[in-house]
């Protein structure tokens, strides 16, 4: 097939087989307006990186079980519905997905409908009455959780936040040993500007001039191992700074950052898999997977 496109390609007369090339998809030629790949060669995954016909045939032939985390104490039980619907039609469809979901109110629940080789499991936990202790407790919670039963369960983990919703696929192009989401609101922005723990007392401090990316706590995960690894320290860090008065700037997140500073993600995802709110736009960001839902804070947390 000779389209017009493709007779306009440069040196076709001397290079015949470029024909060829050119009628495959644009993922041979990649992206352009963004990076791709980190310093230390990880891929950020974008859309236009990946062909999600070849990845899904290449994990197919695995029999692969994708636990995944999710948190719903007080009013954030509201979320669930939207939450676990929308990843029953876009998150890792076809795949062994396992829900672990952390609740104070088992009985509030809502009834979603799996679909096949989808299962849920329900942990019932206490109430805390500040939302940052519940935000940062999922540490600890999610360290004990691989520790004590995930082992012969799964292969793989993602931790997400339940105030968000699935409108595109989010599938095993994710998956790695260990994956960081790009903040969304941080990554066309330099690093001086990252809300990094500045405070040299806080054990997730990071000086000025260092640092990668500004990493999401909202989305992360990898091998159990890993991910184990990321959830032990990040709670060690939470309750030394707790043992010193301490609390960083954005709690476990700011823990996850330092974290990731010093064992580097072997994956990234971009700000697709974890986006502002979906009614806003942005140039780079081509499809929306995952994005926070607007909440009002002083409605739905347990305090300010
Ligand atoms: N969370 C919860 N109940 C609360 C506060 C927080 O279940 O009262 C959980 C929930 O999973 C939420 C996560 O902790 O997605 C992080 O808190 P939040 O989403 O409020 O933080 P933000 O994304 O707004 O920084
Ligand atoms: C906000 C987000 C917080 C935290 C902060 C970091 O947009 O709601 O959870 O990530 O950015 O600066
Ligand atoms: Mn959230």
């Amino acid at each position: 097939m000779c389209s017009a496109k493709i007779l306009k390609c440069r040196d076709y007369h001397v290079f015949p087989h470029r024909l060829i090339y050119w009628g495959f998809t644009s993922i041979w030629f990649g992206r352009t307006d963004v990076a791709s790949v980190t310093p230390w060669l990880a891929p950020i995954v974008w859309e236009g990186t990946f062909d999600a016909t070849v990845i899904d045939s290449i994990y197919k032939q695995q029999n692969i079980t994708v636990a995944t985390t999710v948190f719903a104490l007080g009013k954030y039980i509201r979320f669930l519905k939207d939450f676990l619907e929308s990843a029953e039609e876009h998150y890792f469809v076809g795949f062994q997905v396992h829900y672990y979901l952390f609740t104070d109110q088992p009985e509030a629940i809502p009834n979603v409908k799996l679909g096949q080789k989808r299962y849920l499991t329900v942990k019932k936990v206490p109430s805390l009455n500040r939302w940052q202790d519940i935000s940062m407790g999922r540490m600890e919670m999610l360290e004990k959780l691989i520790e004590n039963e995930l082992a012969k369960e799964a292969d793989y983990i993602f931790c997400l936040d339940v105030d968000a919703k699935f409108y595109g696929r989010w599938g095993v192009e994710s998956l790695g040993r260990l994956v960081g989401v790009i903040h969304p609101w941080f990554f066309d922005l330099p690093r001086f500007i990252f809300t990094y723990e500045r405070r040299p007392e806080s054990q997730a401090y990071i000086p000025a001039g260092q640092g990668d990316y500004y990493y999401t706590a909202a989305a992360f995960g990898g091998s159990l191992k890993d991910v184990h690894h990321l959830t032990k320290t990040c709670r060690e860090h939470l309750n030394t700074d707790a043992a010193n008065s301490i609390e960083a700037i954005w709690h476990e997140e700011s823990h996850l950052n330092k974290y990731f500073l010093y064992n580097k993600p072997s994956k990234l995802l971009s700000p697709e898999y974890l986006w502002r709110d979906i009614s806003m736009g942005a140039g780079q960001v081509k499809i929306v997977r995952f994005s926070h839902v607007t909440k009002n804070n002083a409605e739905v947390r347990p305090n300010l």
